[in-house]
């Protein structure tokens, strides 16, 4: 049912009071469908809305905003040490994390507690403590927002890089993901080299840790560092970590030794929270919109921000962060 004049405050994590013209939940692909079919014919512009947890409503929209409702979780091959698993777009990611988990089918459990759906999850190649899902990825099936055509993505279709696929570039607003495929094990590999994860473990008395033990230590280490969206409106980091070459990093080391910086690649990526802290951002607002206290990458909306607002602090960071190190950061979000 076409909902008119809808507010979407309750559908973006950002609690942005943003309204919409039509909003329509669609429960299969036919639904689908017949709702792409209806924007065509009326003209409207169409949004895609998942979990709405990467998204900042800068004003309302003057559309359709369509969100896949679609559900279900099913094994399509198992062969013993490996299953390939497919989720439904409207299926909550963390929900589908933790169901895997239960079955034993084990890979994304670094991934724990990331907010939104599995249909978003390809979009920006989702990632968080040494994984992306890249590194599980098998297909996907979308439909065409033009033809409404099916069309099956494999790995290298999708062009998967760090927060990034061709459905943020070639292929932006061009198709409607319905379901995600993944490639588990149903024999732990553990992964337990990024940041903190270890050294939870190791607090938690753990000898030999296994995947359900490494989501819980993940849970655990985002819940101390992360504003949860149902106290404090956010959308996760706002910037991307910025890569940049070798040769401007060696520049930037001898001016700022305490830069911190990994290897990507032939490359280096700069954690821009700590480019932020160093401009005294952190903590800070303006207006409603704010620095987080504990993660200068995320930022939040106090209380009845507007994206406006949000958009003119993020403005202000990346002209600050620019002038003190020469680097330009990328918005992660999507601004509507
Ligand atoms: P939305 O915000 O609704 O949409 C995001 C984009 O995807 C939009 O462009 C939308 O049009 C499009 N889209 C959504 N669904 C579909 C679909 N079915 N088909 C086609 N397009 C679609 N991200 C990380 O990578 N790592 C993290 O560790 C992480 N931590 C976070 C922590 C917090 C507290 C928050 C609030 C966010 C965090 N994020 C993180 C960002 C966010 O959770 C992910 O980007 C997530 O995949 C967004 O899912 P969503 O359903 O909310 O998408
Ligand atoms: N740091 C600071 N000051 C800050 C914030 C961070 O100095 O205010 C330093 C930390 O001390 C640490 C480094 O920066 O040494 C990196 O910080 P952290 O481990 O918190 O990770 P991040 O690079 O800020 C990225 C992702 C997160 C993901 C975590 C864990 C991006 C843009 N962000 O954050 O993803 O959960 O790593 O893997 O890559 C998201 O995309 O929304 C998101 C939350």
């Amino acid at each position: 049912m076409f909902v008119e004049n809808a507010p979407l405050q309750q559908r973006n994590t950002f609690g942005i009071a943003a309204k919409c013209q039509f909003l329509l939940e669609v429960h299969s692909e036919s639904e689908l469908v017949a709702a792409l079919n209806t924007a065509t014919v009326k003209n409207l512009p169409l949004l895609v809305l998942g979990g709405g947890s990467n998204i900042v409503f800068s004003h309302d929209y003057a559309g359709l905003v369509l969100c896949p409702m679609l559900k279900g979780i099913s094994c399509l091959a198992d062969q013993g040490q490996v299953v390939v698993i497919e989720a439904a777009a409207g299926e909550n990611w963390h929900m589908f994390v933790q169901y895997c988990l239960g079955k034993g089918w084990y890979g994304l459990e670094n991934l724990s507690l990331i907010p939104g759906t599995v249909g978003a999850s390809p979009i920006q190649n989702i990632g968080a403590y040494g994984v992306e899902i890249k590194d599980c990825f098998h297909s996907l099936r979308a439909i065409c927002r033009q033809t409404g055509q099916a069309r099956e993505f494999s790995l290298t279709d999708c062009q998967f890089g760090y927060r990034d696929s061709i459905f943020k570039r070639e292929l932006k607003d061009a198709y409607i993901i319905t379901h995600v495929r993944f490639t588990l094990s149903t024999i732990p590999v553990l992964k337990m080299q990024y940041g903190d994860i270890a050294q939870e473990i190791t607090q938690r008395g753990i000898s030999q840790p296994s995947p359900i033990d490494i989501a819980c230590a993940v849970v655990a280490i985002r819940q101390r560092k992360l504003p949860d969206p149902a106290v404090i409106g956010n959308a996760g980091s706002f910037f991307k970590n910025p890569v940049i070459s070798q040769s401007q990093f060696d520049d930037l080391k001898i001016q700022f030794p305490q830069i911190i910086a990994y290897p990507q690649g032939e490359r280096v990526k700069l954690a821009a929270g700590w480019l932020i802290e160093q401009t005294g951002w952190k903590g800070k607002s303006f207006g409603q919109a704010g620095v987080y206290e504990k993660q200068a990458l995320v930022l939040v909306n106090r209380g009845g921000a507007s994206g406006q607002e949000i958009m003119l602090l993020a403005q202000t960071i990346q002209q600050d962060v620019l002038s003190k190190f020469g680097v330009a950061l990328e918005i992660e979000a999507n601004i509507i």
